[in-house]
């Protein structure tokens, strides 16, 4: 597109737009200046800021205001300041690298610079806070399906909010909620995707994988965010038609890894072992136990591990 051209759409200086083009230059883009033709950009950097996820989002209220920070220490602690400040639903917190990213039950999570997906969303929903533990399930099964139509990978989810990609996992979500017993005031939804590492520390290289290393070429992590948001609108949708996850089950289910597994239910003090069946409209995993019982087990209260390893 011509100079002038972009002078006239944005009614600026030349000048101005020769400041636009080096600030996106210096940002990663590629742009090419032909003489008495214009501007072309030839690629693309794999960034995630305010800028390039607003181009691409097309949602009505998911991401539509959008906090990007180069360095945050924690996009769930900083969405929780930004909540407690009075930004609305919707709104989405990203930073390109975690200083003090945080895992569930107290872990660290490993966010390094470049390479990954560290965001959260706030939301601000008129529900029983005894029903927000469904919404990380809402969550896992939207970026699922974002993993698996941009890597074409066999993404899982791992009950209730891991996905795992041959039995390594690429994405964790926190869910952390400030309320009264009876309201919601917000909750944050975390959610950490490992997408172009090519290596990871020593204590986690047997557990963790990246889509990456997986897919054997690097993706875009603006085009996952999109993804992702345009899955999550459509599925919170669901969610509050129903009022649970009646609508979403069937497909959780069918993408859910520990499916028809044995299992260890690693309830505090009373491990046992089962096969699990699937989850039930709340969102609970039911597992047969091998006495025949079905037990319905709460996401938050206990985790769950193959016989046989993580899966
Ligand atoms: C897990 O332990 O599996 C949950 C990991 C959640 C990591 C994400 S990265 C973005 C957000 N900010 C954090 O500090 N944690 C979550």
């Amino acid at each position: 597109m011509s100079g002038q051209e972009l002078c006239e759409m944005l009614g600026v200086s030349r000048t101005a737009v020769w400041k636009a083009i080096n600030s996106l230059k210096e940002e990663g883009y590629e742009i090419e200046a032909v003489q008495n033709k214009g501007y072309m950009i030839t690629s693309y950097p794999d960034i995630v800021t305010e800028s390039e996820l607003e181009s691409r989002l097309d949602t009505k209220w998911a991401g539509k205001a959008i906090f990007y920070y180069d360095v945050a220490e924690s996009t769930n602690t900083r969405g929780k300041s930004l909540a407690e400040a009075g930004e609305v639903h919707g709104t989405l917190v990203v930073a390109d690298m975690q200083s003090a990213g945080k895992g569930r039950r107290g872990r660290e999570w490993v966010s390094p610079a470049g390479t990954g997906i560290w965001m959260t969303i706030i939301l601000k929903p008129s529900l029983h806070p005894g029903n927000a533990s469904m919404l990380t399930l809402v969550m896992a099964l939207s970026v699922v399906r974002a993993c698996r139509e941009i890597t074409g990978l066999e993404a899982m989810i791992k009950w209730p909010n891991d996905i795992v990609v041959n039995g390594r996992k690429v994405c964790g979500i926190l869910t952390e909620m400030s309320a009264e017993i009876d309201c919601i005031h917000h909750i944050v939804i975390g959610t950490g995707i490992n997408v172009n590492m090519e290596a990871f520390p020593e204590e986690i290289k047997d557990i963790a994988t990246s889509l990456r290393l997986e897919a054997s070429r690097p993706f875009s992590r603006a085009l996952i965010v999109e993804k992702i948001l345009q899955n999550f609108e459509e599925n919170y949708r669901l969610f509050l038609e129903k009022g649970d996850l009646s609508s979403l089950a069937e497909s959780y289910n069918q993408q859910m890894i520990n499916k028809g597994r044995e299992i260890k239910v690693l309830d505090p003090g009373r491990e046992y072992t089962g096969e699990a069946i699937g989850i039930n409209d709340r969102g609970e995993l039911l597992v047969r136990k091998n006495d025949g019982s079905i037990v319905n087990v709460f996401a938050g209260e206990v985790s769950v591990r193959g016989l046989y390893g993580y899966v």
